[in-house]
């Protein structure tokens, strides 16, 4: 029997503890917030955004939501960033991207105060999380781990494979797998397109991580019986005349395979969700000094 791994009832339970920390951050007088800032005309991207501030009103952080104008000078983000960061009702700053391409993403993330930085993207906080001394984790990274954890999947001692190298993802839950603590001490393979063999390396695999961006991508074929399937992927195609939402991994095929997988959607995407409030109420609570009882 393959496990369905139910992203949206552990995200569910992460954020009821979140709430759980706006309660207690309440009781000190202290009152959480999340500032979305939205610089692009992507309709994806402001359906993420405003998926993002409905979580926030599930479980009682205040949510703040600037526009930038997509056309406007990149000193214009500079500076609704800058008043955020002095802004004592703002826990958290999260800049959805992309950006358009006449704004310098890397320059944008180091100007978010590193102790609001929700994402976990600035500088400081990656240095941090590569040092074995998080002070936030990013929240799709950390979202996999507690999928994997609720899954009753410890990664330690086991082979892992993440497939795709990107900043937000792939590069993060390498760390955290093979990093030491809960959740990690895997031996951690990373691949990505230069990989001369990846189904070399997907076949020896107890735990894969697919973060390719590549439309089903993993095939059951590059799979063991047996192994963990994690599916990071969101891709919209056209089937059957039809728009659809696929992950990186063909399903059925890898169910066939997997003793555990994550569904898309309902897998990793709430998770990433649930996360982000996870990390803003941690905010709230290091900033006052106080100490939330994180789910
Ligand atoms: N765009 C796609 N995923 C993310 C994310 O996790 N954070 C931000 N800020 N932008 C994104």
């Amino acid at each position: 029997m393959t496990d369905v791994i139910d992203g949206n009832a552990v995200a569910a339970e992460i954020r009821e503890g979140v709430a759980g920390c706006v309660d207690v951050l309440a009781g000190e007088g202290v009152y959480p917030g999340l500032a979305t800032v939205l610089m692009s005309d992507d309709p994806a991207s402001e359906t993420y955004v405003s998926m993002k501030q409905r979580d926030c009103e599930e479980v009682g952080i205040d949510g703040i939501h600037v526009e930038v104008d997509s056309d406007a000078p990149a000193s214009e983000l500079y500076g609704t960033i800058d008043g955020l960061n002095d802004d004592d009702a703002v826990s958290g700053v999260l800049v959805q991207l992309p950006l358009p391409d006449h704004v310098d993403e890397r320059e944008v993330v180091r100007r978010i105060d590193p102790a609001k930085d929700v994402d976990a993207f600035h500088p400081e906080n990656v240095g941090r999380l590569v040092a074995g001394d998080s002070r936030f984790k990013p929240c799709t990274p950390h979202g996999i781990q507690r999928l994997l954890a609720a899954a009753a999947v410890d990664p330690e001692g086991k082979e892992a494979v993440v497939v795709g190298r990107s900043d937000i993802v792939g590069k993060p839950i390498a760390n955290l797998l093979f990093g030491r603590g809960e959740g990690g001490n895997a031996t951690t393979t990373v691949c990505h397109s230069r990989t001369a063999d990846l189904a070399e390396h997907t076949r020896r695999a107890d735990v894969v991580v697919a973060a390719a961006g590549v439309p089903e991508f993993i095939t059951g074929d590059m799979l063991t019986a047996g192994t963990v399937v994690v599916d990071v992927g969101i891709n919209r195609v056209e089937r059957d005349g039809e728009s659809t939402l696929v992950g990186d991994v063909e399903y059925d095929s890898a169910a066939e395979k997997a003793s555990a997988i994550t569904p898309v959607p309902g897998g990793v995407g709430p998770m990433t969700r649930a996360m982000l409030l996870y990390n803003t109420v941690k905010a709230a609570g290091l900033e006052a000094g106080v100490d939330v009882p994180l789910p």
